[in-house]
């Protein structure tokens, strides 16, 4: 692992994620009524999150189709900068339907609003918004998603999906990287790829 010395500290365990997920599940099952239901998760760090989510809402007698975009986030050497570009484009028709975007974390806000625009534009009737985690702090766009699993402080997260240069998505818990030596946050911001 070409990364600089560092250590992983559970923050979330996997039973508390499955918790909160089937009650996540609980207020989309009753919040979204729609025949037309289309999940779009933004890969690649909601994959195990969405997983998780539509085996849950299946409880719920939902049956949406499901699809994802690829998206890029990259900081233009300020945190001010930032820019999203799409690396894979929905497939299914969204004309029409509403729109469940499900992403691993909002940080700046700038994949969200990005992904909530593009999907306005090909037409969906309605689009709600749902995160696995909520980094306050680092908000930058306006914008709130309509589900939130968890609100966490001002730190970088992997496991369950989210990566530390395409490392440790397999992890079935949340972890924090702790960096046996100090190194700037922009730095690794500046190197995610959603
Ligand atoms: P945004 O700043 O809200 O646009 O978030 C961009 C993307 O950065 C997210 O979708 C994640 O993929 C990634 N990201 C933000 N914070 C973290 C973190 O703490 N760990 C891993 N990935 C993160
Ligand atoms: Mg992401």
């Amino acid at each position: 692992m070409n990364l600089p010395s560092h250590h992983i500290e559970e923050m979330i365990s996997a039973g508390d994620l499955r918790s909160r997920v089937d009650d996540i599940v609980e207020n989309i099952a009753q919040s979204i009524d729609s025949e037309n239901l289309v999940i779009v998760g933004v890969l690649r760090g909601s994959f195990m999150f969405l997983a998780d989510l539509v085996r849950s809402l299946h409880r719920h007698n939902l049956h949406p189709r499901i699809d994802f975009m690829t998206l890029q986030s990259y900081g233009g050497g300020t945190a001010s900068s930032g820019n999203v570009r799409i690396l894979k484009d929905v497939s299914v028709d969204i004309d029409g339907a509403d729109v469940l975007l499900v992403d691993d974390i909002l940080d700046s806000g700038r994949t969200l609003r990005f992904a909530v625009k593009h999907i306005e534009n090909k037409g969906a009737a309605k689009v709600f918004t749902c995160c696995l985690l909520d980094k306050p702090a680092r908000r930058v766009a306006d914008i709130r998603a309509d589900f939130i699993g968890f609100e966490i402080p001002d730190t970088f997260v992997v496991g369950y999906g989210l990566d530390y240069d395409s490392h440790y998505r397999e992890l079935p818990f949340l972890g924090q990287v702790m960096h046996e030596e100090v190194i700037h946050e922009e730095v690794i911001h500046e190197e995610e790829i959603s």
